[in-house]
């Protein structure tokens, strides 16, 4: 496993990040793992060299933290440990989500005892709360990295000048800022790359991309898109504009350089990712060990410039999907 140092953290992690989204339970979401498959999981990937690991408070509503900090108690110390907070967890509890200091600091004690750790190494904002100043926002969060809760902060999906505002709101208060943006980034979905990835370049911020396969659309040919549990199931997916813009031909162009280069699709799409300037780390979501070290050995995948350009020429402007 190749590693990187994650922004100006100056925290090693590898090439590849588990997401798990996927483990909790099927109450969920149809395709999550249980306990013991995302135990399998987690340490395949650390056999693997995989030692960075991406969850929320929300996937399955608190049961992948708990999953995750129980698959990896006794080896933490291997493990660069991300979790996010924002989305409300529980409908009669108003303060149960956003980004006030009162919801903070309850949702960031939860999922440490969910996840039985004493720090999260990456404690990252779901979404942006329009309720809540930023000022409030990044006080609570470094107050939070003070107290000895959290390594690093991070940001997930948002509008590149509400996380200009927020790097500038840290900087002119002296607190922490954010080191990482997790975003919604892909080879079917480029809209990052206007105004996001160049500000994150800019500063110094770590890029960690989710859905880096386009929720599995990057990973089989469109025809065949809605032919697993997930492509029938994952509502998010069918939302975002993947086949709009020149997505389909995109797709098959990454099943033709697949073919020709005897790999898989999903290995072309996380090559691709792991090929752009800025790009930490994707966040890879899967149910299947398979598929994990399909994601392992795509680190060492090359692709030419005259490949690269191949893959990115029939992308056409499409709607922003991710945030709001
Ligand atoms: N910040 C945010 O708002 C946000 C939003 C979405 C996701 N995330 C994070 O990003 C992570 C990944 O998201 P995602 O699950 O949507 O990402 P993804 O990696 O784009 O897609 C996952 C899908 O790709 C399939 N897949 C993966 N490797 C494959 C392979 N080698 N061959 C065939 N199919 C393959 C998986 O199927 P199998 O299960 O069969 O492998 C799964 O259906 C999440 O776990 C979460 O941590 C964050």
């Amino acid at each position: 496993m190749e590693y990187t140092t994650l922004g100006d953290t100056g925290m090693e992690v590898s090439r590849v990040c588990l997401g798990c989204m996927s483990f909790g339970t099927s109450d969920w979401r149809d395709w999550v793992l249980d306990e013991t498959e995302g135990i399998e999981l987690v340490d395949r990937a650390l056999e693997l060299g995989i030692n960075f690991f991406d969850t929320a408070n929300m996937y399955s509503a608190g049961e992948s933290e708990r999953v995750l900090g129980k698959a990896l108690d006794g080896r933490r110390d291997e493990a660069v440990v991300a979790t996010k907070g924002y989305f409300q967890m529980d409908e009669s509890n108003p303060n149960s989500g956003g980004l006030s200091r009162k919801a903070i600091e309850q949702e960031l004690d939860d999922s440490l005892d969910r996840l039985g750790m004493d720090t999260i190494d990456l404690y990252q904002t779901h979404r942006w709360d329009y309720d809540t100043p930023i000022e409030t926002t990044m006080r609570a969060l470094d107050d939070a990295v003070r107290r000895g809760k959290v390594r690093y902060l991070g940001a997930s999906s948002m509008w590149a000048h509400q996380f200009a505002e927020a790097l500038h709101t840290s900087d002119r208060l002296g607190l922490d800022r954010f080191a990482t943006m997790q975003n919604h980034y892909n080879l079917l979905y480029r809209e990052e790359e206007r105004e996001m990835l160049p500000l994150c370049e800019k500063e110094g911020v770590g890029v960690i991309p989710w859905s880096p396969l386009a929720r599995g659309y990057l990973a089989r040919p469109h025809a065949d898109a809605e032919t697993t549990t997930r492509g029938e199931t994952d509502d998010h997916a069918r939302q975002h504009p993947y086949f709009e813009g020149g997505g389909r031909e995109v797709n098959e162009r990454v099943e033709e350089l697949a073919d020709e280069k005897g790999v898989k699709m999903a290995q072309i799409g996380l090559a691709w990712l792991l090929h752009q300037e800025g790009v930490d780390s994707p966040i890879v979501g899967t149910t299947s060990v398979e598929h994990l070290e399909d994601a392992a050995e795509a680190v060492d995948l090359d692709l030419s410039d005259s490949e690269l350009a191949y893959l990115e020429e029939p992308a056409e402007p499409v709607r922003v999907s991710g945030h709001e």
